[in-house]
């Protein structure tokens, strides 16, 4: 199976996945990144991809004259590499209706809270202003909405009394990190179907 991964910042859990790769080999992983897109230049994800000898492409929304055309442009620039699964692993931007026509139903998101909980760009600091004892991560589809798709898998993290937001977030990705690898394996050597919200993996 072809991965693309899209990110917009440290890339680590795009890491995860190479490190992954690499240690199992893409066979019996089941899969292996073929490109990384992302929002913005310079960042350490587009760093990582380049220090892994892989294609990288960006796509600013500025370059664009509207939304629109930069999501067809996204759209275009993923379906080059031709994926079968595309991993947005802290890529910050919504897709639109051209993204979620071409790979609506094979673009996963891992989000850093316990979905519906929180979702949005501040779902940790939204947690631990909330006082939440637990939060956690989820790995689901993306769908029209922001972060509504239905749920492949979650972990949770518990919340501690000394956190504040980067230390929870840290702890958050040790586990996200954990349960994107095992997810996208999965789905790759699986296969599975999506049954209204429900996510059977075969
Ligand atoms: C992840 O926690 C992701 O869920 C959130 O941003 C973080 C990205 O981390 N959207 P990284 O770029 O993979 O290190």
């Amino acid at each position: 199976r072809r991965l693309v991964v899209l990110v917009s910042g440290s890339g680590t859990n795009l890491q995860a996945l190479l490190d992954e790769i690499a240690a199992t080999g893409a066979e019996a992983y089941g899969a292996e990144v073929v490109a990384v897109g992302a929002d913005r230049e310079g960042i350490e994800g587009l760093a990582r991809a380049e220090r892994a000898g892989l294609p990288t492409f960006v796509c600013k929304v500025k370059d664009h004259p509207t939304r629109e055309e930069w999501d067809a442009a996204l759209a275009e620039a993923v379906a080059a590499h031709e994926p079968d699964l595309v991993v947005s692993a802290g890529f910050m931007k919504i897709v639109g209706k051209e993204f979620l026509a071409r790979f609506g139903g094979r673009f996963v998101n891992t989000h850093p809270a316990l979905l519906p909980s929180f979702p949005g760009a501040h779902g940790v600091r939204d947690a631990l202003a909330y006082g939440a004892k637990v939060t956690g991560c989820t790995v689901h589809f993306v769908d029209d909405g922001v972060d509504t798709g239905p749920i492949i898998a979650q972990g949770v993290v518990e919340v501690r009394d000394e956190d504040d937001e980067s230390a929870l977030h840290e702890r958050i990705k040790d586990v996200e990190r954990r349960l994107l690898v095992e997810v996208v394996g999965l789905l790759a050597r699986n296969g599975y179907r999506i049954e209204g919200r429900k996510v059977v993996i075969q």
